[in-house]
């Protein structure tokens, strides 16, 4: 494993250890033992689009940088096949365990997403990805051709990730974007705490890489994908990292400037891109 990758492994098994754990409203396993889903609406409309509103049972789905695997079991309960694959043995056993608890059978795979194993080659209907998995993927291509491999013909790949606009934000109050659109140069972070649980007690350091949109769909088509959809959304179910707590609506924005060109303060500012929907079909 390269000296960035260890880092980031590290990071991971030290979260993996964390989430879910005491008050973490974030990752509540108690709400998903009692059958709660964690899911937010991007992710629910992006598998109603790539399913045709069928759903996804009977369908080998494969939940690809999966962390504890709150929306594996939310798959698994709607009677899909599901793999979790992640390269955090403790995110995999901790899944396992979450998935006893709430009875159902998930097959974990530990393994790094640029190098999946051959043994997975043309195995899934859909590979599932949301919600900050390509930031720590220095290889676009190598990432792109990795989860093409494990698709059969024919069968898609379904994302819903943080959006490049998003991972420039440095401060939001005030608002300043200090890091790259793009261009996957490695960006070293140190801190504490996690986009979960902004007080815990976690000290880190781990290596990013920014990938702007035309960059991810670039390695997308060369892979071998035909992008069906894509879409950015302005909103959010729920408050991570530095976006904040939801508005009067229930839904969670990062606003710029005012949204009033005549100066009225009692306008809201103009919500940036905090995610996006990528569906792809592996052609
Ligand atoms: C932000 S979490 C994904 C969140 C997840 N979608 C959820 O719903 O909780 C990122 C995950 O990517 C995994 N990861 C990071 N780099 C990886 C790599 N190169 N190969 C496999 N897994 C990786 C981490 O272990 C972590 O579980």
């Amino acid at each position: 494993m390269d000296a960035a990758t260890a880092h980031n492994h590290d990071h991971w098994e030290q979260l993996a250890s964390f989430h879910g754990t005491g008050d973490d409203d974030y990752y509540d396993l108690d709400a998903i033992i009692s059958g709660a889903s964690r899911m937010g609406k991007p992710e629910i409309a992006a598998l109603e689009r790539a399913t045709g509103g069928r759903g996804v049972a009977g369908l080998a789905v494969a939940h690809v940088q999966s962390h504890l695997g709150l929306d594996s079991i939310t798959m698994a309960r709607a009677g899909a096949q599901v793999t979790a694959i992640d390269f955090s043995a403790t995110a995999l056993q901790r899944l396992r365990e979450l998935a006893t608890s709430c009875e159902v059978e998930i097959r974990t795979v530990e393994s790094d997403s640029r190098d999946l194993p051959d043994s997975l080659t043309a195995s899934f209907d859909l590979a599932y990805a949301t919600i900050g998995v390509l930031c720590w993927i220095d290889d676009l291509d190598a990432w792109m051709a990795s989860v093409a491999r494990i698709i059969k013909p024919g069968g898609q790949l379904v994302m819903v990730e943080c959006h490049p606009l998003l991972t420039m934000i440095d401060t939001v109050s005030p608002l300043i974007m200090d890091f790259p659109y793009g261009g996957g140069d490695a960006l070293v972070f140190c801190g504490t705490g996690t986009y979960a649980n902004r007080d815990a007690d976690v000290t880190w350091t781990t290596v990013q890489y920014p990938h702007n949109l035309g960059e991810i769909v670039t390695a997308g088509v060369r892979a071998g994908f035909t992008l069906s959809f894509l879409e950015e959304h302005t909103e959010c179910d729920y408050a991570m990292g530095k976006i904040p707590g939801p508005e009067a609506d229930g839904y969670c924005r990062i606003r710029l400037g005012s949204g009033s060109p005549q100066g009225d303060p009692t306008v809201p500012g103009q919500p940036l891109p905090l995610l996006f929907t990528l569906i792809a079909t592996k052609t």
